[in-house]
């Protein structure tokens, strides 16, 4: 596809999968280098299950030769077009979440995507995100308290949010966006107290030209997430939560393809009295560490 801005100048709406799939990958990649220790014991138990579980899943479907080469092609493409990010944060993060913080009093968690960069500017306790001048979307002012599960308030507590753009895309994932469009971190205040100015962001597709697009495909699914706020809240002595804000009356908040929406985690936002955009309030409660 070419954009409206001619053949040399490729726009965000020019975003591939395998593309958006290489720096998926690549920040991941960079994120896991340091690596773990390997339980042995834990190894054998976890990829043990596994495979039994796909051995039970060949036996009920009566797989074929076609098809068992059908999954071989599609799992090598995956890998060669960068696009493993994706498709386990959509079709298997959602799992190790809720199985991680299952036992959180605090603030609900959701996943954090293949999205998350960190280094985002500081914008102290209020400020606006880094957007283009004409930001497209409807101003969205975001406040908020962090306080422990006992209720006090946390000062100190940085609220890192990043989220797509009117259009679903990210920055430094999509082409043509500058670094660091919608992605800031904020310190809460000596009431900690935080306030982020920024759009309202769309419903995000996930990339569907690729092989993860293909298989969404060929199953008759559809591709999209509700729109929502990625964020990452923590304070001293206390544990960090990864969550995600979505917007009632949204579109695809009851069918999330990467099931990642709770109840507790969706806003109402009401319009501001100037009527220069919307406004909504989020307190964020964190377990002790
Ligand atoms: C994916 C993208 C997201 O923005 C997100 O929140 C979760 C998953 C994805 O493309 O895999
Ligand atoms: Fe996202």
């Amino acid at each position: 596809m070419i954009s409206a801005q001619g053949p040399d100048q490729l726009s965000e709406r020019d975003a591939k999968a395998a593309e958006t799939g290489a720096n998926a990958t690549r920040y991941f990649q960079e994120k896991a280098k340091a690596g773990g220790a390997v339980d042995h014991a834990r190894v054998a138990a976890i990829a043990g299950d596994a495979l039994t579980a796909l051995h039970d899943v060949i036996r009920k479907h009566d797989v074929t030769y076609p098809e068992y080469d059908a999954l071989k092609g599609w799992l090598i493409q995956v890998g060669l077009d960068g696009e493993w990010p994706l498709f386990l944060d959509v079709f298997v993060e959602h799992v190790v979440e809720a199985t991680v913080n299952a036992n959180r009093h605090g603030s609900k968690g959701s996943i954090e995507g293949p999205f998350y960069v960190p280094g985002a500017p500081d914008l102290g306790s209020e400020g606006t995100l880094p957007m283009r001048d004409d930001e497209p979307g409807t101003p969205l002012d975001f406040g908020g308290q962090v306080r422990s599960v006992s209720g006090e308030p946390l000062p100190g507590a940085t609220v890192e949010l990043w989220h797509a753009d009117d259009l679903g895309f990210y920055s430094q994932f999509a082409p043509a966006l500058p670094e660091w469009n919608l992605r800031g971190v904020f310190t809460t205040d000596d009431s900690g107290s935080f306030t982020a100015h920024t759009v309202q962001p769309a419903p995000y597709q996930i990339p569907h030209d690729g092989s993860t697009g293909k298989l969404i495909e060929a199953a008759g699914w559809h591709a999209w997430r509700p729109a929502h706020l990625h964020l990452k809240v923590c304070a001293p002595g206390h544990q960090l939560v990864t969550t995600q804000l979505y917007f009632s009356g949204g579109d695809y908040l009851e069918s999330d393809i990467a099931s990642a929406v709770k109840p507790e985690l969706v806003l109402s936002p009401q319009p501001k009295a100037d009527g220069s955009g919307n406004e909504v309030r989020y307190d964020f409660v964190l377990d002790p560490a």
